[in-house]
């Protein structure tokens, strides 16, 4: 295993008093019992998640981009001893000093840490010690939250509640990475779930939205990452968005008209990956005998033409909406379309958000149900991340906060494409009409998919 050298633990040690966390205040009340009770659902959900596999299904990392679960268990922990009890706990000592350096991720002002493409070589500390990291962390934090004082509370409930939607995070890519993990066993283990009834596309309407000066991003109470803000006019061009995602079905279909042999489809980068790396269909579908199959959590089973196609890049989507004579919505079209279609609130509340999400226990994407009760769009929440043609760039007036927290989002702002609306891996609580999710232009193992929009003028 590789080891720090006294000098990168210096490092180490000197970075540790600049993690101040600076994040904007929580917007929503919290007490200390009801921070705990959030706390112990949040953390509870990821070992429950982790609870179907062994430990050395948690072990293995199947390529750079995917982690090993027990590495998402153990780095969310690393995250709250870091960012919180580091600053905050009398007489603070890390669990184990080299851990600072195993599970931090990317935050360079915190020092050295170990390369993500090795993640899956760390064998030890195994996944039954990383559960006693988590067990001592969580005892930790819980002590913590009991002894705080009114002002120390109101203080730090800004950076606990980031802690919560931290772990959500990874709960969501905890899943897609043991989907890939475990595409790459010829056993074809099953982790949860059972595929619905083969059925076909139904009929695809179209919403008009009439567009203008319009507003999108975050506001209100609850709580948004920083990249959602600040909340800014935008103009729209009237256009028109597809009421529900693009299927399986309509991608052989684009496949049988040579969607992944016609050069004129694709922009020049997609092109490239088509052919380096022998693109021909969605990743996780693989051709037998003629029939099309696809890789599932539960499993590996024929194409259903009525589901939603998932697991595209940002090309295939683009090249898909070429074909089709359509193109992608923008992110702020697609905001502002659900906002206005009542399924979004502008204030962000979670209770006004439904769909096909980890909740629901399926963990795939599942055929268009009837939009929610006064609204047209449908599968807006859930089912598949939707590539959108924006860029993933700060918004106006954005500003990263200040210490290392403040990389949290903002380093990232280059070279990928904005992606909304959650998908069936998402856990419930972690959707809401202005979430920025952002993947690079080829990315395929994260749940996403296509929403075609026409009309308007792309900005
Ligand atoms: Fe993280």
């Amino acid at each position: 295993m590789t080891q720090t050298t006294a000098n990168e633990a210096t490092t180490e040690a000197t970075s540790r008093a600049s993690t101040r966390a600076s994040t904007r205040p929580s917007t929503r009340e919290w007490d200390a019992e009801s921070l705990g009770r959030r706390f112990e659902e949040v953390r509870g959900h990821t070992e429950a998640l982790a609870a179907p596999l062994s430990p050395e299904d948690q072990t293995v990392q199947s390529m750079p981009d995917v982690s090993p679960t027990k590495w998402h268990r153990a780095h969310v922990t690393w995250f709250f001893e870091t960012f919180l009890l580091a600053e905050n706990e009398q007489g603070f000592a890390p669990f184990q000093d080299k851990y600072w350096f195993l599970f931090n991720s990317y935050y360079e002002t915190l020092g050295p840490r170990y390369a993500r493409p090795d993640r899956g070589l760390v064998t030890r500390p195994g996944a039954h010690e990383v559960g006693d990291y988590r067990a001592n962390v969580d005892a930790r934090v819980r002590d913590l939250v009991d002894t705080l004082d009114g002002g120390s509370l109101e203080k730090l409930t800004p950076i606990i509640e980031l802690g919560f939607h931290h772990e959500q995070q990874h709960q969501e890519l905890l899943l897609m990475d043991i989907k890939h993990v475990l595409s790459r066993n010829p056993l074809q283990p099953v982790y949860a779930g059972s595929p619905v009834e083969r059925c076909e596309p139904d009929r695809l309407g179209w919403v008009e939205v009439e567009g203008g000066l319009v507003e999108v991003g975050h506001e209100g109470a609850g709580f948004s990452f920083d990249n959602e803000l600040p909340r800014h006019r935008q103009w729209l061009e009237p256009y028109r968005l597809a009421d529900r995602l693009v299927t399986n079905g309509e991608w052989l279909a684009f496949m049988a008209d040579g969607g992944y042999e016609r050069h004129e489809l694709w922009l020049s980068d997609g092109w490239a990956k088509v052919r380096g790396e022998g693109w021909s269909a969605p990743l996780y579908w693989s051709e037998h005998d003629g029939v099309w199959f696809e890789h599932t959590l539960h499993g590996t089973w024929p194409v259903n033409p009525g589901l939603p196609v998932a697991h595209v890049s940002f090309y295939e989507a683009e090249a898909f909406a070429t074909w089709a004579g359509k193109r992608l919505p923008t992110e702020a079209e697609w905001e502002h379309a659900v906002v206005t279609d009542g399924q979004g609130s502008q204030h962000g509340r979670d209770e006004q958000v439904v769909g096909n999400l980890a909740d629901g226990g399926s963990f795939h994407p599942r055929p268009a149900q009837p939009a929610p009760a006064g609204s047209r769009l449908r599968q807006v929440h859930g089912d598949c991340w939707e590539w959108t043609s924006s860029a993933y760039h700060p918004y106006p007036g954005f500003h990263p906060p200040e210490g290392a927290i403040g990389e949290y989002n903002g380093k990232f702002m280059s070279n990928q494409m904005v992606l909304r609306g959650g998908c069936a891996l998402t856990p419930a609580g972690h959707a809401r009409a202005s979430y920025r999710n952002f993947f690079p232009h080829g990315a395929r193992w994260a749940l996403s998919g296509v929403r075609l929009a026409d009309g308007g003028a792309p900005a």
